[in-house]
């Protein structure tokens, strides 16, 4: 007879883990007695050893297997790689470094056998749950701000969308996994805001621990990566034909700034931030104007309205241009050539500046 087939595939992404594997699995066994489980570790070929540590693991405990990848790296697409290889009814996702309460399992599972949910999320910011000593101040904060922005972007009230623990019905994986990003960090917010079903999702509180050993792999990429991912989202229609329209409008801007800014850049005596703000002013302008055409035609603002809406417009999208000009002083600081440093600071920019002329200039969020 062979071994009963495990219900629940919990999925390990691991970049230089190896010390933390044994209590890891050790943990794990004994928060889910019970229940067939079996575990993937995915490891993107750690310098440490982390997969061979893994491999010796599963001699010894055949419910731990290791997929070792090579020439990839990329937490989501390792989680993505590690659900697919399952044929478990529920699959989920876990952190090596024990920052995750490992004993919420059951409970986790529970949900989703009961049949009341699709999704369970392992939450920092429900009852029960908070950062505790895991978190510096200035990462709680700026995970704050990143949650609130994504939960805006992808329409949902899921309080810690930012989670690396989670637990869902494996339907809804291999339904959405084709149009996921492997690169980024956030593959939770990936799979809500793909799926084409309304999910249930229950969220069960934990405290965030410490690490215990190695470090944090999550850098200035990771926020770059998360940019990236909500303006994917957001040009693949959660905010359908307008959002796309405004992409496109976008896209011309980026042409027009780019076309201010060398011109600004020949002016002798103007330095480059300064003519990165030209060439940004310059842009917003026309782009509000074609936007107020095209975009949100059926908005749209005459006469006084308009000039209201453009003042406006310049104002809600302050903190967009000062993000935009902040981003590529320094890329171009770094020494990066003129136009790289001027696409970065645009893309930063064009987040925040749908995101509240939608709302406030035009007030259209559909
Ligand atoms: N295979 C693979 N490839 N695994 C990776 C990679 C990678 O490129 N980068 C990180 N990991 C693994 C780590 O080894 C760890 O097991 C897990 O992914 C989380 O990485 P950490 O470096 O520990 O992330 P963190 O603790 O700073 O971030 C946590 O909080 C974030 C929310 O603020 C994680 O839980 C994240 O998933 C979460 O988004
Ligand atoms: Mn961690």
């Amino acid at each position: 007879m062979p071994p009963a087939a495990p219900i629940l595939t919990l999925v390990i992404p691991t970049f230089n883990e190896r010390l933390n594997l044994d209590e890891l699995v050790r943990r794990v066994a004994d928060a889910l007695r019970g229940v067939p489980w079996e575990m993937v570790i995915v490891d993107d070929n750690s310098p440490d050893g982390t997969a061979e540590a893994a491999k010796e693991i599963s001699r010894r405990d055949p419910r731990v297997r290791c997929i070792r990848r090579v020439n990839r790296r990329g937490l989501a697409g390792a989680c993505i790689e590690g659900m697919l290889s399952s044929s478990a009814p529920y699959v989920g996702v876990m952190d090596a470094d024990m920052q995750h309460d490992e004993r919420i399992l059951p409970q986790m599972l529970a949900c989703l056998r009961e049949g009341t949910a699709d999704l369970v999320v392992g939450s920092r910011h429900q009852d029960g749950g908070s950062t505790g000593e895991g978190f510096s101040e200035k990462r709680e904060a700026m995970s704050l701000l990143a949650i609130r922005l994504a939960r805006w972007a992808l329409q949902t009230d899921v309080s810690d969308i930012m989670s690396g623990f989670f637990l869902l019905r494996r339907e809804v994986v291999e339904e959405v996994a084709p149009v996921l990003l492997p690169s980024g960090f956030k593959i939770l917010a990936d799979i809500i805001g793909s799926s084409e079903r309304t999910l249930r999702i229950v969220e069960v509180g934990y405290v965030f621990r410490g690490r215990l050993a190695g470090e944090s792999k999550l850098d200035v990429k990771v926020a770059l990566d998360f940019a990236g991912l909500i303006v994917n989202k957001v040009t693949r229609g959660v905010v359908p034909v307008r959002f796309v329209l405004f992409g496109l409008v976008g896209g011309l801007g980026v042409v027009i700034h780019l076309a201010a800014l060398r011109a600004s850049l020949a002016v002798p005596g103007v330095g480059f931030a300064a003519a990165q703000a030209i060439a940004t002013l310059v842009a917003m302008t026309t782009n509000f104007h074609i936007n107020n055409i095209f975009t949100y035609r059926d908005a749209r603002l005459r006469g006084w309205a308009a000039l209201r809406g453009l003042l406006l417009f310049y104002a809600v999208c302050a903190l967009g241009a000062l993000a935009n000009v902040g981003i590529a002083s320094w890329i171009y600081g770094l020494g990066q050539p003129w136009w790289i440093a001027g696409l970065a600071g645009v893309v930063m920019g064009s987040v925040w500046n749908y995101a509240l002329s939608s709302l406030f200039v035009w007030r259209r969020t559909d």
